[in-house]
């Protein structure tokens, strides 16, 4: 059965990426990819408006071509060090003394009435468990006997005013949003094992501008965090250090970059073109090992501190999975080995059908992901009646326009 289209959109500091994908039979597909340099971001929010809009313009536009389908669904992503994670609980008497649905509705919902900051709103409701009665631990309390049913949740924020930027570029473009997503929980959909998800796990996106991680265990996310420094910082580090522009920094880093001295050979040099007129250089590539090293170690460091702060590390049975473009650089698996003492490997995202070789890159872990969440918890028939309509009729007019 073919059912209609979902079109998602990774707003990324680096870049912006929009996929469109459905579901065939029992397979997910990815059916059209539009991927471009984003601008107007910075550390992962938005700081200008009309570039940011002009940017994710520019991806769904080339994946809508490519994919010939009018999406139902309307994903966007969102990242950043206002994202915030808070517990919740709530209590309700069960008048039938049997768990209904309407029971659980209701006991999610008085869980999520605490104290937050005016500027949060809450973008994600995560049940960790419930208790019934006496009984704790329970995932699937409907049908349960009893007189008592009580909620924990993991409630997932994030600064209202980057929300309202965000959906505002979207409505610039007469599309309107089904949901807005925390790239951190994406991406953890997109490379992450059931195993993995079971016995604890921490995933970590190394992005352009930030860095996110999220927890995950027994199948439920514990904690997520963000810190605002990525892989334009690494950029950033080499440009300075070497003396060269950033373009050419970007370059040498995803051509040479490591972030192991220990991987160099001391001899081996590397080819640095100076600024302006002036000649280039060959310095050693030892160097450039060392700036890297250097600020991979504080990320680190940095997570490890979060972590540390605010999770059991001994839970974390599955180790560690790195993501994001950053993911790449020869070293980084040792280092986190070494650093966050957890067994470390790379996330690639989950193998779509269709297009799926194309995006098979940790740096595509948050838009594979978005869409594989879109395709577990959005039915279309239900949002083509009711929210569907207006952004049907733009996406429509977009595809026709080519
Ligand atoms: N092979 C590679 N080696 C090292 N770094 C790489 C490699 N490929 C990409 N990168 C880096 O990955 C970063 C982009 O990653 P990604 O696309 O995940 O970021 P983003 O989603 O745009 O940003 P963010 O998630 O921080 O908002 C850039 O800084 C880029 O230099
Ligand atoms: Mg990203």
């Amino acid at each position: 059965m073919s059912g209609g289209a979902y079109l998602v959109v990774d707003v990324g500091t680096t870049k912006v990426c929009a996929l469109v994908g459905e579901i065939k039979g029992n397979e997910q597909w990815v059916t059209g990819i539009g991927f471009v340099p984003s601008s107007g971001l910075k550390k992962g929010t938005i700081v200008n408006l009309e570039e940011a809009t002009s940017s994710i313009k520019q991806a769904i536009e080339k994946a809508l071509v490519q994919a010939k389908q009018t999406p139902q669904v309307v994903l966007a992503s969102i990242a950043g060090s206002h994202v915030k994670t808070w517990t919740g609980m709530g209590v309700v008497v069960l008048k039938n003394r049997e768990v209904t649905p309407e029971d659980v509705d209701e006991v999610i919902q008085a869980a999520q009435s605490i104290d937050l900051p005016q500027d949060q709103m809450i973008l994600h409701v995560i049940p960790q468990e419930f208790v019934v009665d006496n009984l704790r631990g329970v995932q699937q309390p409907i049908g349960m006997s009893g007189v008592r049913l009580e909620a924990h949740v993991q409630l997932i924020t994030a600064q209202r005013s980057q929300v309202q930027n965000l959906l505002r570029c979207f409505e610039n473009l007469g599309i309107e949003v089904s949901a807005v997503l925390y790239q951190g929980l994406a991406s953890a959909e997109a490379v992450l094992t059931p195993e993995e998800k079971d016995l604890g796990v921490l995933i970590i996106d190394l992005g352009g501008g930030t860095t996110d991680f999220a927890v995950i265990q027994e199948y439920v996310l514990k904690y997520v965090g963000s810190i605002p420094v990525g892989g334009e910082n690494l950029t950033n580090d080499l440009a300075i250090g070497l003396r060269t522009t950033k373009t050419e920094a970007e370059r040498i880093k995803i051509e040479k970059g490591v972030c192991l001295r220990e991987l160099v050979d001391e001899q081996e040099e590397v080819e640095v073109p100076g600024v302006g007129a002036r000649p280039s250089r060959r310095i050693s590539r030892r160097v450039l090992a060392e700036i890297l090293e250097l600020r991979m170690k504080e990320i680190l460091e940095l997570v490890d501190q979060n972590i540390s702060k605010n999770v059991d590390k001994s839970l974390l049975t599955g180790g560690a999975v790195l993501t994001g473009g950053s993911a790449l650089l020869p070293g980084l698996i040792y280092l986190t080995d070494q650093i966050l003492d957890l067994p470390t490997r790379i996330g690639y995202p989950v193998k779509l059908k269709g297009l799926g070789e194309e995006i098979n890159h940790p740096q595509f872990a948050t838009a594979v992901g978005m869409l594989v969440y879109a395709f577990q918890n959005y039915q279309l028939e239900e949002i083509k009646t009711s929210k569907g309509k207006g952004i049907l009729q733009k996406l429509k007019e977009w595809i026709k326009g080519f």
